[in-house]
């Protein structure tokens, strides 16, 4: 079984991990880190991302090309999106479309966007975008969005991207899951070969997203005692940002092994329709990948 044993020497890579602050996304941030990357963590709280930062600095400590930094990112804000590309202007081996909300109430991004599909999709996609031209200069650059299998549930309904007609916290989740399914498989087919995109399932893990206020606290606290850890949730996204070899447009499970994504979810109309309506949504267009080199 593959494990973080298996990751290979990441000396003079750069990756990207949002929301790695915390759970799933602080425990891909460290093992990067522990094998030679340099790592942008980020964060949208200053200080629960400097907290994490020197979780990681003092698990991992730094060497030459070896560093650990903080970028505030809230993906709830697409203006906060453009400050952290608007500052990046070095090559990016690796991004990790990790950060994420679940099971919230409805609320609004600062864009008027439904949150979770705002955090979880829109913010990605924006943020993919603008760091494109970063990712296109290594070769082959990867990037990583972590999903869940929530996205079999899920449905996306153009007449209705707010949810205003009805909104369930299920609903709005699993549909924000199937939108990063899409995405990542949507990427890969017009990236061809230019870089790696693949899409993970981290399987139930023991992270904050389990949280009291998203189930019944009975069901929270049971499911705290039984669920993995959060470095055995992040292997599968390790694998997909690491292992050697991999093919981009791969669905990737705990495991990790390689699973079949859902039916809806390998739609590549509703992807086409859902890149389109992501790219007026947010403004960002992936130009990058219209010219072939
Ligand atoms: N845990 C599971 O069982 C499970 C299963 C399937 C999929 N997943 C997926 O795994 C990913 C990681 O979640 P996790 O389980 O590790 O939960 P987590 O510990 O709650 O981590 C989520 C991260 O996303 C960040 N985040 C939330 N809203 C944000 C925003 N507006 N802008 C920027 N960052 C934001 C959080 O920051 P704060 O600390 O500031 O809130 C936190 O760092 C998510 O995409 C989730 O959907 C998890």
């Amino acid at each position: 079984m593959w494990t973080t044993d298996d990751i290979p020497d990441l000396s003079g890579k750069t990756a990207l991990v949002t929301g790695a602050n915390s759970g799933i996304g602080l425990a891909t941030a460290l093992h990067l880190a522990r094998r030679g990357a340099r790592v942008i963590m980020t964060a949208r709280d200053r200080v629960r991302g400097q907290v994490a930062v020197e979780r990681v600095k003092a698990a991992v400590p730094e060497g030459p090309g070896r560093k650990v930094e903080l970028r505030i990112l809230d993906l709830a804000d697409l203006a906060s999106v453009r400050a952290l590309a608007d500052g990046f202007d070095e090559p990016l081996d690796l991004l990790v479309n990790n950060a994420g909300v679940a099971l919230i109430p409805r609320q609004t991004t600062a864009d008027g966007f439904e949150s979770q599909f705002g955090v979880n999709h829109l913010g990605h996609f924006a943020l993919t975008g603008l760091l494109l031209p970063l990712l296109l200069e290594r070769r082959p650059a990867r990037v990583v969005t972590v999903s869940s299998d929530a996205h079999a549930m899920g449905r996306i309904d153009f007449d209705d991207l707010g949810l205003e007609n009805g909104y369930g916290r299920l609903g709005g989740y699993s549909r924000s899951k199937l939108a990063n399914m899409l995405f990542a498989l949507e990427l890969q087919r017009l990236a061809g070969d230019r870089l790696l995109s693949l899409v993970v399932h981290p399987g139930p893990t023991a992270t904050s997203i389990i949280r009291p206020g998203a189930f019944t606290r009975p069901l929270a606290a049971f499911m705290r005692l039984t669920l993995k850890s959060p470095e055995k949730g992040a292997l599968p996204s390790l694998y997909a940002a690491t292992a050697p070899g991999v093919s981009g447009g791969l669905y990737v499970g705990p495991g990790p092994r390689v699973l079949t994504p859902a039916a809806r979810a390998r739609d590549e109309d509703v992807a086409r329709r859902l890149w389109n309506a992501s790219e007026e949504l947010t403004g960002v267009r992936f130009t990058a990948l219209a010219a072939r080199p």
